[in-house]
């Protein structure tokens, strides 16, 4: 009877047929409602959903304008609402024959009001005692804007939280056809618009504590340039995003961008980039394939005369930053991590460890990849001579280890 009490208010000019034909069907298959394979049942359940559906956007989206005062004065005060005094209407375009059933929906929430729904499928009135329903209207017997929209508007650009704008997600919920009768909706592309610069300044003020992880690598690169979680953040430059493709297999971590990764915003660009690149090349890793990002984000310098020399961040400031690797990594979900350097080895365990004990074997991490721990190429740069070869050496030995890993893991 409820899924039958709502398929009967649809537009679908079919559906008393439908009903019927079921009701009919029941007789000599009284299970017939339980076979959700069953064509009739599934467009019986569709027509409810739809239904259902219309009428959230009603209690949503009916939004009431001032006409008439008690006195009889047009466009009053708009806290006049508080007390009931005035005529408010709304214009609202349902889909299908849901006004009738929303009557006690609207008569509970606005029941001191004097209000008016008008709509094309007909009419409700309430003036404080009785409902009273009238025919179809039309869009001009409507109000036009009153100081009401104002407070609308004034409600949504308040509680409006940049950081939780999804787009796509706000349209699937607010569908555009409804925005004419909204007042706050003008207000939305200038919102998105501002959602970006809004969101960096309260990072920037310690305002947003991220309590939700971002969930794409899009979402981190939005904000992330605004961290100012850790002292790093005070030298104002910008972060610079991982690259490579969100479900890589591999993931590498560096320690923190340098001074030419900083200026290009990207990963291992400059001379230890370079060294990197020839070992992985040797070692028949495509990097293209790979996630390539940092443990921390922003690039830590003291200033020489004109020159920007690099610092090592401290234990603090590389746990502080971990949130936004286990965010990458939340997304990517590679099957091998490579941390390069003790940096990147702290970033991926929060602790301190040896590159030389850890080093050659996998540590399993809790969300069933692997970590391969090996020295930093920048640490290869620094030495010459034998140290040098020796250690390249070792790198090589790493990278070949982790590249049959890889192998087997691909399977
Ligand atoms: N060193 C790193 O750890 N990361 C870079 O991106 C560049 C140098």
């Amino acid at each position: 009877m409820k899924l039958a009490r709502n398929a009967i208010l649809h537009s679908d000019t079919d559906r008393f047929a439908l009903l019927y034909r079921l009701l009919w069907r029941q007789q000599s298959n009284p299970r017939v409602l339980e076979d959700r394979t069953d064509n009739d049942v599934r467009r019986l359940e569709e027509l409810d959903r739809t239904v259902r559906r219309d009428s959230h956007k009603m209690h949503a989206f009916v939004r009431f304008r001032l006409v008439e005062d008690d006195a009889g004065e047009a466009e009053g005060e708009a806290d006049s609402s508080e007390e009931g005094g005035g005529h408010y209407v709304a214009w609202f375009e349902p889909d299908h024959h849901i006004v009738r059933a929303n009557a006690g929906f609207f008569k509970r929430r606005f029941a001191n009001m004097n209000w008016s729904i008008l709509t094309p499928k007909g009419c409700l009135h309430w003036d404080g005692e009785t409902m009273r329903e009238s025919g179809p209207a039309r869009r001009e017997d409507a109000p036009g804007g009153d100081p009401v929209e104002a407070l609308w508007r004034k409600y949504y650009a308040s509680i409006f939280n940049p950081a939780r704008l999804k787009v796509g997600a706000m349209l699937k919920e607010m569908p555009r056809r409804y925005w004419k009768n909204m007042p706050e909706a003008e207000l939305i592309p200038e919102l998105i618009a501002g959602a970006q610069k809004r969101e960096s300044a309260m990072v920037a003020a310690g305002e947003l504590e991220f309590a939700e992880r971002p969930d794409t690598l899009a979402a981190i690169d939005k904000v992330v340039h605004g961290c100012r979680k850790c002292p790093i953040g005070e030298l104002e430059n910008e972060a610079v995003m991982g690259e490579g493709p969100d479900d890589a297999a591999l993931m590498i971590v560096g320690e923190q961008p340098g001074d030419q990764e900083d200026r290009a915003g990207k990963p291992f660009v400059g001379p230890a980039g370079q060294l990197f690149d020839a070992q992985l090349e040797r070692a028949g890793i495509d990097r293209g394939a790979a996630y390539v990002t940092n443990t921390v984000k922003h690039f830590k310098y003291v200033m020489r005369g004109k020159r920007r020399l690099h610092q090592n961040p401290n234990a603090k400031e590389i746990d502080t930053c971990r949130w936004w690797i286990e965010a990458e990594r939340a997304i990517v979900k590679p099957k091998l991590v490579l941390a390069l350097g003790a940096s990147a080895a702290r970033g991926m365990l929060g602790k301190t460890v040896s590159i030389s004990k850890a080093r050659g074997a996998p540590i399993p991490l809790e969300d069933g990849s692997e970590l391969w721990i090996t020295a930093h190429p920048s640490y290869l740069l620094r030495l010459d001579g034998p140290a040098r070869a020796e250690q390249e050496r070792l790198f090589q030995a790493d990278l070949a280890a982790v590249r049959q890993r890889l192998e087997e893991l691909a399977g």
